[in-house]
């Protein structure tokens, strides 16, 4: 990783964080005339900041916490969850500067709200219609059973398989949405 100063000021070799061989060095109007200020500034808590790369795979699917990008010791560190403050207000002593935030999230945020309420759905997922069944009964029932809208896809099957299908997921999704893509193609 590029090593920052303690204030996100970018090394001699890397002037916007995004490279750190000489090869890259970067152009003369790129380099900044004044140090970077931190965004903010992150107290850990009880977390522990964290810079090897299996913890920030793994990290990036806690999308519900905050991610915070902090500089520790001179080089980058995820701090995933703890707290942050942005601008220059009160921070504890060993608070670290922030140079990313990335906030927590929701998928039934994803969107336009009014796609879900219309759908009667939690999350903003339509999947389906794959035909001979490959978007099965399970397929559509667990969709409806998690807030998504699934649709069963009949192309390519016999009326009376199609109808056992309907009769099957109507019967376990009582209330729960769901669709059926009746495309009757059989020869
Ligand atoms: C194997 C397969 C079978 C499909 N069968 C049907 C079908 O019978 N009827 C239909 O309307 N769409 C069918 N589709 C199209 C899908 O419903 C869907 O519209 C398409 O995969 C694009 O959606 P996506 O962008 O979410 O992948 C099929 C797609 C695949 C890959």
């Amino acid at each position: 990783m590029a090593k920052l100063d303690q204030h996100g000021a970018i090394g001699d070799n890397c002037a916007m964080g995004l490279h750190n061989t000489s090869e890259d060095r970067d152009p003369e109007h790129l380099r900044l005339a004044e140090p970077l200020s931190p965004l903010g500034w992150w107290n850990a808590g009880d977390v522990k900041p964290f810079s090897n790369e299996g913890d920030l795979k793994d990290a990036v699917f806690h999308i519900r916490r905050p991610l915070y990008i902090v500089l520790k010791d001179g080089t980058y560190a995820v701090g995933l969850g703890g707290s942050g403050v942005f601008g220059n207000g009160p921070r504890s002593p060993d608070a670290l500067p922030v140079s990313a935030y990335v906030p927590p999230f929701r998928l039934e945020n994803l969107g336009d709200p009014t796609f879900c309420t219309d759908l009667g759905i939690r999350y903003p997922y339509l999947a389906g219609s794959m035909a001979n069944g490959i978007s099965s009964c399970d397929m559509v029932e667990a969709m409806g059973r998690n807030g998504m809208l699934g649709f069963f896809g009949s192309a390519g099957m016999s009326i009376a398989s199609i109808e056992s299908a309907i009769d099957r997921i109507a019967g376990n999704l009582t209330g729960a949405p769901h669709g059926y893509n009746l495309n009757q193609s059989q020869g």
